[in-house]
């Protein structure tokens, strides 16, 4: 801890552990560790990061501040919630894409906030994988993302495993950018109001079609079409996730039915599948319902790319 803080005060990264993620950590005030950060995750430096914070003490050096954010900071903060804000004067475009606003969170993972708080200011954390790749829950796929060449801060698995909700409240409305384990009726309960989803512009590379992929093609199949569809594929180099066991031998990953289970593993999962040398994985098409929607987002961008053949 006291290492990954010198680290991260000389302007190094530093990969840490947060309650959705892993997040891969630079000092959000100093322009060289965010080209550093930027250069590392291969990421486009048009795509803002959030700005994490250890305490709601550091928001004013970043963002201004609102009704709705101090209502949602209240209710879910520290956790898995990120906020769109105006951001306040000076703040870099290098964290914002060059946008007027800013995002900013409190994780609740110990690890973070020890972390944030000894360090104090602001730590950008993008999910800390390669652009475009399956984000990390445990230390070990930030070492396999980065081939070791990142400090890792290892918290053991993340108990949430999909990467915050994301409002935005620094317009006319609350609008969701991004689906998590905070639904928007909860977030609609604390603001006494709807709250409107982003169906437009790509301000958030999460927000992107493609995104949290494997590398082995990957597609979602509707549970009443899986015995049809096992009957046609090549079953030794197939890999499946679902919920109940197939009548084939192929590689099999069975899903969690409880959806913030099903979370907790899904990357995990993904990995593990990615990684068993396939020639296609096939995930089962998760029920629906406002629970779901954050695991179903992932698996439409994880499955995306991929055109299919059969
Ligand atoms: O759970 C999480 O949020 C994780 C952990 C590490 O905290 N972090 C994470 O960061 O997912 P990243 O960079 O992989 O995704 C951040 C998302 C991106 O889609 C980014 O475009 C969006 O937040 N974002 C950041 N600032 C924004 C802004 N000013 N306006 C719109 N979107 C913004
Ligand atoms: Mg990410």
């Amino acid at each position: 801890m006291q290492k990954a803080v010198e680290e991260l005060a000389q302007g190094k990264l530093v990969a840490f552990p947060t309650e959705t993620v892993y997040g891969l950590g630079a000092d959000a005030a100093s322009p060289q560790a965010l080209d550093r950060l930027y250069q590392t995750k291969g990421r486009p430096r048009n795509h803002p990061v959030i700005v994490h914070l250890g305490s709601s003490q550091w928001l004013g050096k970043w963002a201004h501040c609102n009704d709705w954010a101090e209502a949602l900071m209240e209710a879910f903060w520290p956790g898995p919630l990120t906020l769109i804000l105006k951001r306040v004067e000076g703040v870099s475009d290098q964290l914002t894409g060059g946008q007027d606003s800013v995002g900013v969170r409190m994780p609740s993972h110990p690890v973070a906030l020890e972390l944030l708080n000894r360090f104090g200011g602001g730590l950008a954390a993008p999910s800390a994988n390669r652009f475009g790749r399956i984000s990390p829950t445990t230390a070990a796929h930030v070492e396999t993302e980065f081939q070791g060449k990142v400090a890792v801060l290892d918290g053991g698995a993340c108990p949430v495993g999909v990467e915050s909700t994301i409002i935005d409240v620094s317009g006319e409305e609350p609008v969701l950018l991004r689906p998590g384990h905070i639904t928007p009726s909860q977030l609609s309960q604390v603001l006494g109001r709807p709250i409107a989803v982003s169906g437009g512009a790509v301000r958030a590379p999460g927000t992107l079609e493609s995104h949290y992929a494997p590398s082995t093609p990957a597609f979602l199949v509707p549970s009443a079409r899986l015995a049809e569809v096992l009957a046609l594929v090549e079953t030794a180099k197939t890999g499946l996730l679902s919920a109940d066991p197939p009548s084939q031998e192929l590689f099999w990953l069975q899903a969690q039915t409880e959806p913030r289970n099903y979370a907790r593993e899904l990357y995990a999962n993904l990995r593990l599948l990615d990684g068993a040398g396939l020639k296609e994985i096939l995930i089962e098409t998760p029920p629906q319902g406002e629970a779901w929607t954050a695991v179903s987002d992932r698996l439409a961008r994880a499955t995306q790319g991929f055109k299919e053949t059969k």
